[in-house]
C-alpha cells in the first residue's frame, strides 16, 4: 500500500515532499507554518492579503494608522475613490513580510506566497505589480496566483530578473478558465510551474458558484490532465479541496497528480494564525454548521461556520484603513448594503447588514470563520480534554500524517 512519502514533486532538480500548504489569507498561513513546512521538504505558503496590517502586528510598523490618518477626513463619505495605497508603503511591507520568512527558512522545502487578483486595492493593476516584485525582490521561492484570472499577472514583471527563476503557478477551478490563462499568457514564452485544480470543498473564496456540489474535484483533475498529455504539456499539476488523510492524496498522486494543496487541517495546529478560541469553533463544528454563502463582496462564493461573527454584522465600511477589496472606481458592495441600512437605521444603531460583509475589517480580526468543507472531520483528529476542549496540534505532526499514513488512518497526537 502506497504512502504519499512513495512520491516526490519535481521542479527542476529540486525533489520535494507532495505537500503544499494552500495559502490562507489574512496570516492564517503564518511564517511559522510556512517554515516548518519547509523545514520538512514540502512546500509552505504565506499571504499577501493585507500585507500592511501584518506587517504593523510583527514590524511595528504604521502603515494602517497613517493611511487613516490621511484619509480620515473621508470616513463618513460614500465615495471611496479617494482612498489609495501608497505604493512605497505597499512595497515596504511586502519586502518586510517575505523577507523575514526567507531569511529564517531552512530546510529543503519551499516557501510560496499566495496572491489573490480579487485584493483590488482600489488601483489593481498598480499594487498587484508591486506586491508581486516586492515577493519576488525579497527573495520568495515562488507565487501562487489565486482568486482571479490573472490574464495579465506574468506580464506585470516579464521584466523582473528573477522572473524565470521564481516558479509561478495559478489555482484554477476549471479547465476553462486554465485554457484562458495558457492562451493569453502564450507570448510570454513561459508556462506556469505548477497548476493548483481546487474543488468546490476547499476552504477560502471559491471559484464554483452555490451549485458547487454537483462539481467534483477529481473529474476537473483528470480533465486537466488529459489536457496536457494532449498538448503534451508536462506541468505539475496539484489537487486542492478536501483531501482529509494521506491515503486520499495517494489516490490523486496515483492517477498522475505531482503533490496536493491542503490547508484545512493545518488551521488547528499551534503554527496557524487563528487564535485559539476560534480554533476551537473549528473543532467543534458540525456538518450542518458550515456553509457556502456570497457575504464576500468579492463576488466569490466563500465557505465558513455560521456561527462566523462577520455575518449580519452592522460595522461601518473601514476602507480608509485598510480598503483593499474596493474596484478600480473605488468601490465595493459592502459599502452599498451598510448604506442601504444605514438609510433605514439613520442613528446608525443596530444595523445589520445579512447580504455583504465587511472582509477586510472581519479577516483582519479572525471574525470570519472561513474553512474547508471536511472542518468538521478536524474532532477526530485530535483528542478531546477533561474541560471540553480539544488539543492544539503541531503542523509537524499533521504534516508526517499525510506523509505516512495509509489505509485513511490518522494518527492522534501523543
Ligand atoms: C482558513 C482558510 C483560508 C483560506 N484562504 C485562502 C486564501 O487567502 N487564498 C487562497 O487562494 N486560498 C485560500 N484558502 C484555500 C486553501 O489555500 C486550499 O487551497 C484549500 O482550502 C485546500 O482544501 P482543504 O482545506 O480541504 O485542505 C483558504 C482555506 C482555508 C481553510
Amino acid at each position: 500500500m502506497k504512502r504519499v512519502d512513495d512520491f516526490r514533486l519535481k521542479f527542476g532538480k529540486k525533489k520535494l515532499v507532495p505537500i503544499m500548504i494552500g495559502g490562507m489569507g489574512v496570516d492564517i498561513s503564518t511564517v511559522e507554518l510556512a517554515l516548518v513546512v519547509a523545514k520538512l521538504g514540502g512546500v509552505g505558503h504565506i499571504s499577501d492579503a493585507m500585507v500592511p496590517t501584518i506587517s504593523d502586528r510583527r514590524f511595528k510598523t504604521h502603515f494602517v494608522k497613517e493611511k487613516q490618518k490621511k484619509y480620515k477626513y473621508n470616513f463618513a463619505n460614500k465615495d471611496k475613490s479617494v482612498v489609495q495605497f501608497d505604493l512605497g508603503q505597499l512595497a515596504e511591507a511586502t519586502k518586510l513580510h517575505v523577507g523575514q520568512a526567507m531569511e529564517a527558512k531552512r530546510g529543503e522545502g519551499m516557501i510560496f506566497i499566495n496572491c489573490m487578483e480579487k485584493l483590488t486595492m482600489n488601483s489593481p493593476k498598480e499594487t498587484l505589480r508591486v506586491r508581486l516584485a516586492s515577493a519576488m525582490d525579497a527573495g520568495i521561492d515562488g507565487i501562487t496566483l489565486s482568486a482571479g484570472l490573472h490574464l495579465g499577472s506574468l506580464a506585470m514583471v516579464q521584466d523582473h530578473p528573477r522572473f524565470h527563476d521564481v516558479k509561478f503557478g495559478i489555482i484554477v477551478s476549471s479547465l476553462r478558465a486554465l485554457q484562458l490563462f495558457l492562451r493569453k499568457n502564450a507570448r510570454l514564452n513561459r508556462l506556469p510551474d505548477y497548476v493548483v485544480v481546487e474543488g468546490p470543498l476547499a476552504g477560502g473564496h471559491l471559484g464554483f458558484g452555490l451549485d458547487w456540489a454537483k462539481y467534483d474535484l477529481k473529474t476537473i483533475v483528470n480533465e486537466v490532465l488529459q489536457y496536457f498529455a494532449q498538448e503534451g504539456l508536462h506541468i505539475p499539476v496539484i489537487p486542492a479541496g478536501g483531501i482529509f488523510t494521506g491515503t486520499d492524496a495517494v489516490a490523486f498522486l496515483e492517477d498522475g497528480a505531482a503533490a496536493v494543496q491542503v490547508a484545512t487541517r493545518f488551521t488547528v495546529t499551534e503554527e496557524c494564525g487563528l487564535p485559539a478560541k476560534v480554533q476551537q469553533e473549528y473543532f467543534k463544528a458540525n456538518e450542518d454548521e458550515i456553509e457556502v454563502n456570497e457575504t464576500s463582496p468579492t463576488g466569490y462564493p466563500m465557505r465558513m461556520l455560521k456561527n462566523s461573527p462577520s455575518i449580519g454584522a452592522g460595522i461601518q465600511p473601514n476602507c480608509e484603513a485598510y480598503g483593499y477589496l474596493l474596484d478600480a472606481n473605488g468601490h465595493c458592495s459592502y459599502i452599498d448594503a451598510y448604506n442601504r441600512e444605514l438609510a433605514k437605521h439613520p442613528d446608525g444603531k443596530n444595523i445589520s447588514v445579512k447580504d455583504k460583509t465587511c472582509l477586510c475589517t472581519h479577516m483582519r480580526n479572525f471574525d470570519c470563520w472561513t474553512c474547508g468543507h471536511y472542518t468538521y472531520r478536524l474532532k477526530d483528529t485530535t483528542h478531546q480534554l477533561a474541560d471540553g476542549s480539544y488539543q492544539i496540534l503541531s503542523a509537524e505532526h499533521v504534516f508526517h500524517d499525510y506523509q505516512y499514513s495509509v489505509d485513511h488512518q490518522i494518527a492522534l497526537p501523543a
